[in-house]
């Protein structure tokens, strides 16, 4: 168990504050909207409610950095934050990734998660995320800079019919999280993420390694003797470590155990007797892709924000943030998150 904690613990230097403690150098991300009302702004961000496709239009070409987002997944159910069907689902799309083109740096990048699932009624999967994917890359323009995954086995097994009654199928425990660029070479530095040594790796640095080749071929040479200050993490980022089997041998995926920014929400939420957001994602997801996608004060939005996880990721980062969110009581929540911070536009 002791190893387990020691294998999840990250290199990275330190938490993100969730609070920022600083104002930025650069204009509030806020001029870049000019006479668009604002739901509430901190020194780096702002919060807006509408629809993201008019939000996005508003905004000059070129002006944003990073978007990370997870849109309403297209299940065959409606969820209370609304989903459209699957078959409209890339053609609904299309607008927003319109938009998110336009509004992205040469070197920007657009992280989308977004999750599979089951063709109604049948144990068969939808395709309706691939099509979204080669409708993104082969229509609009971007580059599939490179696959991750988000590994969540906290999942429940769904849909029961397949999965828990009939036994057919096993459980489903990954959404995808797809990097996009505009570019070939969208500003990225993976040493942002590092991960810590496992102890095997940590022994090798300290004692020492006989340079040889390996069975496979591979040259192993004195290099990987090098305390470079952490491995380069895998893109399967998983949350919620403890307990979970085989984590340990999984020493190389990105583990956040601590999320404390959702927590945060979440209390004052139930202080304030507000429904929480039945869809956010690990505060982790964002804090990866930020750190790795960019730098102190670049611009970072998420279209469909839900609670404003990543807009309160990237304020504790120091990025300059703009969130967008259809639902004001989705808003309006989400300013919970940075109470001590938030000056309501009021
Ligand atoms: C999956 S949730 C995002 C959750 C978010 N990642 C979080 O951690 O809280 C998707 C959100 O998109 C919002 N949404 C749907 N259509 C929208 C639109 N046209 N413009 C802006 N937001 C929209 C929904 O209201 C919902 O809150």
């Amino acid at each position: 168990m002791e190893k387990l904690a020691r294998a999840s613990a990250v290199a990275f230097q330190e938490e993100p504050q969730y609070r920022a403690p600083a104002q930025p150098t650069t204009q509030h991300p806020s001029e870049l909207l000019p006479r668009t009302r604002l739901a509430y702004r901190t020194p780096y961000g702002a919060a807006y409610s509408g629809d993201s496709v008019d939000l996005l239009s508003k905004l000059k070409a070129k002006s944003v950095n990073l978007v990370v987002t997870s849109p309403p997944y297209a299940l065959h159910f409606k969820k209370a934050y609304g989903n459209v069907e699957k078959d409209e689902y890339v053609k609904w799309f299309e607008p927003f990734a319109e938009q998110i083109f336009r509004v992205l740096a040469d070197d920007g990048s657009f992280v989308l998660n977004i999750g599979g699932s089951y063709n109604a009624g049948r144990p068969t999967r939808s395709l309706y995320h691939f099509r979204l994917l080669l409708m993104l890359c082969d229509k609009i323009g971007f580059h599939l800079a490179q696959e991750c995954f988000w590994f969540n086995p906290a999942r429940l097994p769904s849909p029961a019919e397949w999965v828990t009654v009939r036994r057919i199928r096993v459980k489903d425990s990954v959404e995808y999280v797809w990097w996009f660029s505009k570019t070939e070479h969208p500003k990225a530095n993976n040493r942002n993420v590092l991960v810590e040594y496992s102890d095997d790796m940590k022994r090798l640095i300290a004692r020492g390694y006989r340079a040889k080749d390996r069975p496979s071929g591979y040259k192993i040479t004195h290099k990987f003797q090098r305390n470079l200050g952490g491995s380069i993490p895998a893109n399967v980022i998983q949350y919620g470590l403890p307990g979970i089997e085989g984590a340990e041998e999984a020493s190389n995926w990105l583990v956040r155990g601590n999320n404390e920014s959702n927590s945060i929400y979440i209390r004052r939420c139930a202080e304030m007797g507000q429904k929480v957001h039945p869809a956010r994602f690990p505060a982790a997801l964002p804090e990866f892709f930020i750190r790795l996608l960019s730098t102190e004060e670049d611009v970072v939005v998420d279209p469909f924000a839900g609670s404003n996880t990543t807009g309160s990721v990237a304020d504790g980062l120091r990025r300059r943030w703009l969130s967008f969110e259809l639902d004001p009581a989705y808003v309006e929540n989400s300013e919970l998150r940075f109470e001590e911070a938030a000056h309501s536009a009021g």
